[in-house]
């Protein structure tokens, strides 16, 4: 039995001081109904808790960690850049360097802008995507999640997945989330039915999607739904966004939208792109960026923007990947569970299955299959809780959330992987 009693005096503190002992809901832990983790240190693939518990870590920083905990190389490269000054507000020349970076990786980014969390970058590519235009409503899909941003807590994923139907969050005017429309991911005909309708398609400045969802478990759009979507926003003129946060730097071609082969107008990114460090970016064709502020008239600032140290981390974070096979060894490590787990889901007709894309996967339970919202509401979310107790009992930390992705890092080892195998496969067979 492990012993938890310093996290569960950290935790009780915390409370008094800090709303539901955290800054942060899913880490609350109250979604799986469990004892949050206190955690200390993280090292590799694992994490060690203030009792000294070790877990082998498949949430990493929210997807954010491709590389693990205090990768050797970004420590050693941070260290560097903070001993240099942390924060100017004033230009670094590795701004420079992290934008011509990513351009080169996603052709669609033909000019870039660096904010600090992937909530700016969507709500900042919204108003760019508005200003553009000159139009307000903006299309999103339900259980997709950008960020909490006032206009795009409606039908979210996430940790608001359960809250009311319309807004997802109390503290929202009616009159802001007005012009949001939240519609079913990959119903193809409802989507394109509704933006051919003239009463709206004249008033679309923007449809922003998850190509790969992530915050109702990995659900990827069809190739298809997803070509709909180029078509027929190209027709009406809205901006297509592609909300590359979490899958961004994931998939096998390191894009979503590379492995779909669509060119979106505006990508946004964060998580992977700050390695470990909170940087974000919203990226796309000149003609639209050159909105922005100082050159056009739509604002948008950030003291911490462009932060020299997570730039530096990002950076070298990104190089990392360029290592020739790193995403084919992302596979083979996401497989090593994946695989076996899927047979045995299907060799024992378990309610229940296993969806991947590049390195995110997850466990959904009560359903065979996860297309949208409707078919994640229909989940088992006892089950699932659980299944995450099972697993934290045995040392295995996947995200505390049946609506989560878990994520596989280039230092997960061979051993470390087979032994989460092992313990999802005994938890099947209880
Ligand atoms: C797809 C997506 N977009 C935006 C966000 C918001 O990013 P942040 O938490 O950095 O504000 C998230 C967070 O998980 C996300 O998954």
């Amino acid at each position: 039995m492990n012993d938890y009693t310093k996290s569960k005096a950290i935790y009780q503190q915390s409370c008094e001081v800090l709303p539901g002992g955290v800054n942060s809901p899913v880490r609350s832990f109250r979604v799986v109904k469990h004892q949050p983790m206190i955690v200390e240190r993280g090292v590799g693939d694992q994490l060690y808790d203030v009792d000294g518990n070790r877990f082998i870590d498949f949430c990493c920083g929210w997807g954010s960690l491709i590389h693990g905990h205090a990768h050797p190389t970004i420590v050693e490269a941070a260290q560097k850049r903070i001993a240099m000054g942390s924060s100017f507000g004033i230009t670094t020349e590795i701004e420079l360097k992290l934008a011509k970076k990513i351009i080169e990786d996603i052709p669609s980014i033909e000019m870039i802008r660096f904010v600090s969390s992937g909530t700016e970058a969507t709500m900042t590519a919204l108003r760019v995507a508005r200003g553009y235009t000159g139009r307000k409503t903006i299309v999103k899909f339900s259980g997709h999640y950008h960020g909490h941003a006032d206009c795009l807590l409606v039908q979210a994923g996430s940790g608001v997945f359960n809250l009311t139907s319309t807004s997802t969050s109390a503290g929202i005017p009616d009159g802001v989330i007005r012009h949001t429309i939240s519609l079913p991911f990959n119903a193809i005909d409802t989507v394109k039915n509704f933006l051919n309708n003239p009463e709206y398609s004249n008033d679309i400045a923007a449809v922003i999607l998850e190509p790969v969802g992530g915050n109702m478990g990995v659900v990827p759009g069809d190739p298809e739904f997803l070509m709909m979507l180029r078509e027929e926003t190209h027709k009406i003129g809205a901006v297509l966004i592609f909300d590359e946060v979490k899958c961004g730097y994931r998939m096998p071609q390191k894009t979503a939208q590379k492995m779909y082969g669509i060119t979106p107008d505006l990508t946004c990114l964060a998580k992977v792109i700050g390695g470990g460090f909170p940087a974000a970016a919203f990226g796309g064709k000149k003609e639209i960026m050159q909105v922005l502020a100082p050159l056009g008239q739509v604002y948008q600032a950030g003291t911490l923007s462009g932060n020299p140290v997570a730039m530096t981390a990002g950076l070298v974070a990104l190089e990392l990947l360029d290592k020739p096979g790193t995403y084919e060894e992302l596979q083979r490590k996401v497989d090593v569970i994946v695989k076996p787990v899927r047979e045995y889901i299907e060799r024992h007709d378990i309610n229940a299955c296993i969806q991947n894309r590049g390195a995110m996967f997850n466990l959904f339970f009560g359903k065979k299959s996860v297309k949208n919202k409707d078919d994640a509401s229909q989940l088992d979310t006892q089950k699932f809780s659980e299944c995450f107790a099972y697993l934290f009992s045995k040392g295995i930390y996947v995200s505390p959330s049946p609506y989560e992705s878990w994520f596989v890092s280039t230092v997960h080892t061979q051993e470390h992987l087979e032994q989460a195998r092992d313990v999802l496969l005994s938890y099947l067979k209880l």
